[in-house]
């Protein structure tokens, strides 16, 4: 694999640029804002808690005092709470340069959301589905946008299951959190076809940690976690600031082209610098894609403006 080249302290400074970045209150979403702040762009820490959030934004203040940051209540395993998100920003904010679509959850048991999703999809994919789909025509306004996001090594095991997308037949937590990655990865390549064909200079780009020591784990059962962290953490994982370039890359690189996928050039793409990978055959099929986008416009209750 080729070694990157790219350095965060080339990028240049972002000021008059707005972003929004989902779970932002910890791991590899609050290393985002901290790099983001760090080039004066002005972020939004769109989370569902806001105690979290607001001790998040008093530590990127502590390091960058001048930093414009503001904390927006978001619950994405919630459409209704992401439609008053995506209202009260709208009704605020007349341009919008950057979504990163970050926020996400990995393993948990079984549940079903409100609106009646599995909770991997419902809040890693349906909910940033629902909300890039809102705050769509507000990017496409803003020159040279875009949309970031994140997906995992996992989608390489993911398979999107039309006849069970919610696992109301049978739950594999992996699975689910697999299918989930593959979704917003599909998901990712279908909006950058569709603005390619509306002819818009908004990007749609992806990206993955690799594999980032961060609060992802909370739902790894007590034993697994105490026999397989230590080994995780010391090994295999890097830090999040180090997590959190490929996405920076996918965000603030001049060079980045819609449809790429960021992750680390290291062994397996676990760690390293940000470089574009490649994602399976699978992740690349455009009638499932377009078929997932269909399915999931109807299932969130919104039309796509593109
Ligand atoms: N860490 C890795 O090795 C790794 C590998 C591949 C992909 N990823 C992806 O990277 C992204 C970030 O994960 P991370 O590793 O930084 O995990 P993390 O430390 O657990 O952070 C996840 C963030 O998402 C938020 N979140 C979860 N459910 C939410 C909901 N329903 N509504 C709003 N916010 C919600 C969490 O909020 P609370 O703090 O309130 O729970 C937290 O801010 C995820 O999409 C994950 O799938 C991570």
């Amino acid at each position: 694999m080729t070694k990157s080249t790219w350095n965060i302290n080339d990028v240049p400074f972002q000021k008059g640029r707005i972003a929004i970045v989902t779970g932002a209150n910890t791991g590899l979403g609050f290393e985002t804002v901290l790099a983001l702040a760090s080039k004066n762009m002005e972020v939004i820490l769109a989370c569902r808690n806001m105690d979290k959030a607001q001790n998040a934004q008093v530590r990127i203040l502590q390091k960058y005092p001048n930093a414009k940051l503001k904390c927006m209540p978001i619950d994405l395993s919630s459409l209704q709470s992401v439609r008053t998100f995506a209202a009260d920003y709208l009704k605020e904010y007349q341009h919008l340069d950057l979504l990163i679509n970050n926020a996400g959850i990995m393993i948990p048991p079984f549940s079903l959301t409100e609106d009646g999703f599995e909770s991997q999809m419902g809040a890693n994919y349906f909910g940033h589905f629902l909300l890039t789909l809102l705050l769509l025509k507000t990017i496409i306004k803003t020159p040279n946008s875009r949309i970031v996001s994140l997906s995992s090594i996992a989608h390489k095991s993911g398979k999107i299951n039309f006849d069970d997308l919610q696992s109301q037949k049978s739950y594999s937590a992996v699975q689910a959190y697999a299918q989930s990655k593959l979704a917003c990865l599909m998901f990712a390549y279908e909006l950058q076809r569709r603005l390619e064909a509306a002819g818009s200079s908004s990007i749609s780009v992806a990206a993955h940690p690799g594999l980032s020591n961060t609060e992802l784990s909370r739902h790894l059962p007590k034993l697994a976690s105490l026999i397989f962290m230590p080994v995780f953490t010391t090994f295999m994982a890097q830090d999040p600031s180090k997590g959190a370039l490929p996405t920076l890359r996918a965000a603030l690189d001049e060079n980045a082209q819609g449809g790429d996928y960021y992750g680390p050039d290291g062994w397996r793409e676990f760690k390293g610098l940000p470089v574009t990978v490649r994602s399976t055959r699978r992740s690349q099929k455009e009638e499932t894609a377009k078929k997932l986008w269909e399915v999931s416009e109807s299932l969130v209750g919104e039309k796509s403006p593109i």
